[in-house]
């Protein structure tokens, strides 16, 4: 590939996506870029990457970003966002909302939803709807391809042993063949769209708790900031906005500040009800 190709893909999909992509990383062009040539019929990444500068196949353009998009997830990842939604998210929402009985969480890069189908479990174990309690959980991503996943609700047996405790999986997953399908409870329990987060949040109501988890670590500074004060504007006052071990708010914006005690999870700040963004 030539620097001018690189440097073209490379814009292509920062505009798309929010990728970035530096020129160390041109190996994962090759390995993931070259069986989309293929099922295209182009015969290498030259001929791909003219396609794409020709515009208008919208197809193989949605190809390339989904190729590129980084899909990994398991269920009860990195553990404690679990815990904390358990221990002190759920309750002091319970609290607060115990009038309405109403909450509403987005899993904002829910993959292949393994993060909001943890949620659901966690939800379905304390009986909320039993108590009366009305609780949504929207998945969103940028891919179709693993939302289709996520709706399917699948999953081999390498990925119910990454992280799912065994009484979890026996109590709300069925065996099918090699494989082991959630149980429609937890399925329904879940609402998937595609969304991009570089675009307008539209169709969404106030969340009371928003994950946004390892996905602002492939995005710049500008497109982190952006997507967290938009993000600001749809959490309740007490709400909570959980990100992924690797990732903070620090340094990108005065909207939310880290929850004491609570690494990862973050509250909104005075400094939130004056942004200017638009959602
Ligand atoms: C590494 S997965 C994270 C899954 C889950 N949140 C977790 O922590 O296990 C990142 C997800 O972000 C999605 N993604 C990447 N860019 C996106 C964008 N601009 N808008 C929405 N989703 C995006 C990818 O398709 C991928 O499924």
């Amino acid at each position: 590939m030539t620097p001018a190709e690189f440097d073209f893909i490379a814009q292509y999909l920062k505009q798309k996506s929010g990728l970035v992509l530096t020129p160390d990383k041109q190996y994962l062009l090759d390995s993931r870029l070259t069986p989309v040539a293929r099922r295209f019929n182009l015969p290498d990444l030259t001929a791909l990457i003219l396609k794409l500068r020709s515009g208008g196949d919208e197809t193989v353009s949605k190809a390339v970003v989904e190729a590129m998009t980084t899909n990994e997830s398991f269920f009860f990842r990195d553990k404690t966002p679990f815990e904390q939604f358990e221990r002190m998210m759920l309750p002091a929402l319970m609290k607060a909302r115990a009038g309405q009985k109403r909450l509403r969480i987005w899993c904002a890069a829910a993959s292949t939803g393994q993060e909001p189908y943890s949620l659901a479990m966690i939800l379905k174990d304390k009986a909320l709807s039993a108590q009366g309690w009305a609780v949504e959980i929207v998945g969103t991503d940028l891919s179709t391809e693993v939302l289709a996943r996520a709706t399917d609700g699948l999953y081999s047996q390498f990925e119910v042993q990454r992280g799912l405790p065994i009484q979890m999986l026996v109590k709300h997953f069925e065996k099918e063949g090699e494989q082991w399908r959630i149980k429609p409870d937890i399925r329904n329990a879940v609402k998937y769209r595609q969304a991009n987060l570089l675009e307008p949040f539209r169709g969404h109501l106030t969340y009371d708790v928003i994950y946004c988890r390892n996905v602002l670590i492939y995005f710049d500074q500008p497109a982190k900031k952006d997507i967290l004060e938009r993000m600001a504007k749809l959490l309740a006052h007490d709400g909570y906005l959980v990100l992924g071990a690797a990732e903070t708010v620090i340094g990108l914006t005065t909207a939310f500040a880290p929850v004491e005690g609570a690494r990862g999870i973050y509250a909104k700040t005075a400094a939130a009800s004056s942004l200017q963004a638009a959602i």
